[in-house]
């Protein structure tokens, strides 16, 4: 079992940051080795699910990446715990720290993962949050290796919101030594916080970052094109203030033509098609965006056995 790296046990994973890039790299390897069906450890451990935002992929996969090790997991829908009823999360987190052995939550202030992170005792993984989405990261970077066999020197571009999948995806490309491009509207770049993170890591690694006004520059040359909904959960009403303002940074076949001719395209999901990303570019052969989203459930089952350890 010496494939799965002993370091992330008991640790957290609230942000990209929050390991080193060779466990980055030691991650994105195991996460293929699972995929593969040649490594088939057991974990019988309780991953508790805290979703305060819907979803698909990430419940699911998580789900289904605890039951094919062997654990168990539960999920704690605040509308049904006393959660929704105001019981502190400093109260929650210590309770539920006693019961599971790894919880995944889905909420807004990154602020709530840290409380629960210093308050349950347990690791704590980041299901997404407004500021960052690190697991779909690991599952981004997956879908990239797969594509080109080699991260370094790659370069990813990301048009759109400089939201939550943006934040991650910018670091996690920085760690594996790809360049990164961000084309936003004026106003919706990636929080400086962020990009000046980005930006220390890539010149320590010789790499670029570029945020630009300029999608087509930014996509030129480009080996993945990656896009998000130009309004996330929680920002439901400015949705139809954005779409003429976004326009321009649609993911579409013109797009697309610029980029590197083998260059793949990506998407978080779920996808307003015809909005953020045309149904020619998704559904189209340079599309992977079926095969990123399977391998959040690799990724992510790589996560959990680093931070549990297998069945001994
Ligand atoms: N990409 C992603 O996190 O999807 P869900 O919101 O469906 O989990
Ligand atoms: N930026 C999106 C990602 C959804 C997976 C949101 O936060 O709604």
């Amino acid at each position: 079992m010496e494939r799965i790296p002993a370091g992330l046990k008991g640790r957290s994973f609230l942000s990209l940051l929050d390991i080193s890039t060779q466990e980055l790299e030691e991650l994105l390897t195991l996460a293929a080795l699972l995929k593969s069906g040649d490594l088939k450890p057991r974990c019988n451990k309780v991953l508790g699910l805290l979703f305060y935002k819907a979803s698909t992929r990430t419940r699911v996969s998580f789900t289904v990446a605890m039951y094919q090790l062997g654990g168990q997991v539960i999920d704690l829908n605040p509308n049904v715990t006393q959660v929704s009823r105001g019981e502190p999360l400093i109260d929650t987190a210590r309770v539920l720290g006693r019961y599971l052995d790894v919880l995944a939550i889905r909420t807004f202030a990154q602020a709530d993962l840290e409380t629960f992170k210093a308050y349950s005792g347990i690791p704590i993984v980041n299901a997404l949050s407004d500021l960052s989405h690190p697991c779909q990261a690991l599952a981004d970077l997956l879908t990239v290796q797969e594509a080109f066999g080699e991260l370094a020197g790659r370069t990813l571009t990301y048009v759109g919101d400089g939201n939550n999948v943006a934040h991650s995806l910018m670091l996690g490309c920085a760690m594996a030594g790809m360049n990164v491009r961000v084309a936003c509207p004026p106003g919706f770049e990636p929080a400086k916080e962020i990009l000046d993170q980005t930006i220390a890591i890539a010149a320590a690694r010789g790499t670029e970052v570029t945020v630009t006004h300029d999608a087509i520059a930014a996509a030129t040359g480009a080996h993945a094109l990656y896009t998000d909904v130009w309004a996330s959960m929680g920002q439901e009403d400015l949705a139809n203030d954005r779409i003429p303002v976004f326009q321009p940074y649609q993911l579409n076949e013109d797009l697309l033509a610029k980029a590197d001719p083998n260059a793949i395209v990506l998407h978080c999901l779920p996808a307003h098609r015809d909005e953020e990303i045309t149904d020619g570019a998704i559904e189209g052969p340079q599309s992977r965006v079926w095969d990123q989203a399977e391998n959040r459930l690799h990724a992510q089952k790589a996560l959990l056995l680093s931070i549990l350890g297998p069945d001994a």
